[in-house]
C-alpha cells in the first residue's frame, strides 16, 4: 500500500511521505520517528494524550489514573447505568447506544462473553490500531469493565492476522496486567484473514466459534446467541477506550465535549488529499471543514475538493460543496445523505475523475461480498458494472435507470449483513455527487481528469475485469 499513512499522538505527526514510519501501513514494522506540529483549537485530548511517544506501559497508564479505585468500587450496575447516562454510542460503524446493549447482554441468562472487535476491516481506518498500539491498557480496561458489568468471564480479542504490531502491544499489556494479581476473566486472542466483512459481528462470532469469519443471518444477534452460543457483548475498540473515563469522570464529564446526541470525541482518520493524513481526536460536532483545514492542513496544492468519504467505504459521497456546512455527528451528516461511520474521512482532489473513484469503491463493495446472498453476490457486481460502463461511455440501454432502480430500491436490506446497503449507498450517493461526470462520461468516455484512483487499499486496479 501507498504510504499514506502518519500516526498522530496529539502533538506528534510521523510521516512516512518523507521517509518516516506509519502504524497504519498494512504490513509495515512501524519504526515511528517524530515532528511536532502544533495543537489547534479543533483537536481534543482524551483518548490520545499529548505526550505519548509509544506503547503507554502499565505504569504510565496508573499515573495517568488508569484502573483507579474510584472506576473499580463502582458495582456492575451503576458502571451500566454510568454508560447509559453518558450517551456513549458505538464506533464501530453502526453508532448503537452502549448502554443499551450492555443492559441487554446483562439480561440474558447463563455465562457471557466480551468480544473486543479490533478486525478495523476498513481500509481507510487506522484509528482502532493507533488506539491498540499506543494505548492497549485504556481498552483493555474498558474491556474489563464491560465483563464487570456485564457478567462476562470471558474476554475474546478479534483482530485481523496482518496487525502484528497492534496484537503484540496487547499482549504485552496483558502480560503487565497479570502482575497485577487480580482476579481476570479468561483471555483470548482470535485472528481472522484480513477481508471487509469479517469486521462484522456475526462474521467476527463465527470466526471466534472457529468457523470462516462470514456474516450469519439475525436472529440470532449476539447479545443473545454469541461465542459458544453464549449472550455476547461485541463492542468496537474505540467504544471501549471510552468507557474507563467514564468511569473514572462520570458520565456528565464525558458530555462536556461533543453534542448531546453523540457526546463525546471522535477518533478520526484522514486520508486522500490531505496535506496531513493521520489519526486525530475532535469533539462530536466539530465542523468538517475546520477537520480538514486545520489538522488535515489543507489539500496539497491547495486543490479544490471534489467530493468526500466521511464515515468510510460504508457511508457514502459527499460533495465537496457541502465541507463547510456540515459537522461530525450523525443528524447533520444524515442530511447531506451520508453517515458518520467510523469517521474514515477520504479526500478526493478536483484533479483527479470523481467517477473513477466512485467505480473502483464499487467494484471493492463486490469483491468483498462474502458471496452468500444472492442479491449481494450479484448486485454488488451489476452496480459495479453498469457505473463501470457508464464511466467508459458504453453503457447498454437503461444502465442508468437500473442501477438508480437497483441501489434505491432493490437491493437495499436484502443481504444477510449491512454490506449490500453499504454498497447501494455508494451507489446512490454517487449517482448524486458525480452527475456532472456521469453527463460528461457518457457523452464522451472521460472528463479528460487522471483517472487516478486515491482511495486508501483501492490504488491497484481490481483483479476482475469490467464487463
Ligand atoms: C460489513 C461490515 C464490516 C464491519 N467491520 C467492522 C470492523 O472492522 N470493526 C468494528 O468495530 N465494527 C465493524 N462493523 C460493525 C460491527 O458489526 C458491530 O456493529 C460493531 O463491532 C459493534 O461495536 P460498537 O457498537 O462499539 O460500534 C462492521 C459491520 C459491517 C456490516
Ligand atoms: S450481504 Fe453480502 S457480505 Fe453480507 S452476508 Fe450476504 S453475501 Fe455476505
Amino acid at each position: 500500500m501507498a504510504s499514506f499513512w502518519h500516526v498522530v499522538t496529539r502533538g506528534h505527526a510521523v510521516e512516512p511521505e518523507r521517509g518516516w514510519a506509519t502504524v497504519g501501513e498494512i504490513g509495515a514494522k512501524p519504526k515511528a520517528r517524530m515532528a511536532t506540529t502544533t495543537e489547534t483549537a479543533v483537536r481534543v485530548a482524551r483518548l490520545l494524550p499529548t505526550d505519548l511517544s509509544g506503547r503507554e506501559t502499565l505504569v504510565e497508564y496508573q499515573a495517568r489514573g488508569g484502573y483507579a479505585d474510584e472506576t473499580w468500587t463502582r458495582t456492575g450496575v451503576e458502571l451500566i447505568d454510568a454508560v447509559e447516562a453518558s450517551g456513549l454510542r458505538g464506533r464501530g460503524g453502526s453508532g448503537f447506544p452502549a448502554g443499551r446493549k450492555w443492559r441487554s447482554v446483562a439480561g440474558q441468562p447463563g455465562g457471557r462473553v466480551v468480544l473486543i472487535n479490533a478486525a478495523e476491516s476498513e481500509p481507510a481506518s487506522r484509528k482502532d490500531r493507533t488506539l491498540l498500539i499506543l494505548r492497549p491498557h485504556l481498552v483493555l480496561e474498558g474491556a474489563l469493565l464491560a465483563a464487570r458489568a456485564v457478567g462476562a468471564d470471558e474476554v475474546v480479542l478479534y483482530a485481523h492476522d496482518d496487525a502484528a504490531d497492534a496484537l503484540a502491544s496487547v499482549e504485552a499489556a496483558w502480560h503487565e496486567l497479570k502482575t497485577l494479581r487480580w482476579r481476570l476473566p479468561r483471555w483470548r486472542i482470535v485472528t481472522a484473514a484480513h477481508g471487509y466483512v469479517a469486521g462484522e459481528e456475526s462474521a467476527a462470532i463465527q470466526r471466534c466459534n472457529g468457523k470462516a469469519a462470514k456474516p450469519t443471518f439475525k436472529p440470532p444477534l449476539a447479545y443473545q446467541r454469541g461465542i459458544r452460543n453464549r449472550p455476547t457483548l461485541v463492542q468496537n475498540v474505540e467504544t471501549l477506550a471510552n468507557i474507563p473515563l467514564i468511569g473514572a469522570r462520570g458520565a456528565d464529564w464525558f458530555r462536556t465535549v461533543g453534542t448531546p446526541e453523540f457526546p463525546g470525541t471522535v477518533l478520526v482518520t484522514l486520508s486522500g488529499a490531505v496535506r496531513r493524513p493521520g489519526v486525530y481526536e475532535v469533539g462530536s460536532g466539530t465542523p468538517l471543514g475546520d477537520v480538514l483545514e486545520e489538522l488535515g492542513g489543507g489539500t496539497p496544492g491547495g486543490a479544490g475538493i471534489r467530493a468526500v468519504l466521511v464515515g468510510g467505504y460504508f457511508a457514502g459521497w459527499l460533495p465537496g460543496t457541502a465541507v463547510d456546512r456540515v459537522q461530525l455527528e450523525p443528524a447533520s451528516l444524515a442530511r447531506h445523505g451520508v453517515a458518520l461511520g467510523s469517521a474514515a474521512i477520504v479526500v478526493v482532489p478536483d484533479t483527479v475523475c470523481g467517477l473513477t473513484q466512485a467505480v473502483r469503491l464499487l467494484q471493492f463493495f463486490a469483491d468483498e461480498s462474502a458471496r452468500q446472498c444472492g442479491p449481494c453476490t450479484f448486485g454488488t457486481q451489476a452496480m459495479a458494472d453498469a457505473l463501470g460502463r457508464i464511466a467508459r461511455g458504453r453503457l447498454e440501454p437503461n444502465d442508468l435507470v437500473r442501477l438508480r432502480t437497483w441501489a434505491e430500491r432493490t437491493l437495499p436490506r436484502r443481504g444477510a449483513c449491512g454490506h449490500l446497503d453499504g454498497a447501494t449507498i455508494a451507489a446512490t450517493t454517487a449517482l448524486r455527487v458525480f452527475a456532472d461526470e456521469i453527463g460528461t462520461h457518457t457523452r464522451r468516455g472521460t472528463c479528460g481528469k487522471p483517472a487516478t484512483v486515491v482511495l486508501p487499499g483501492l490504488e491497484e486496479p481490481s483483479r476482475r475485469e469490467p464487463s
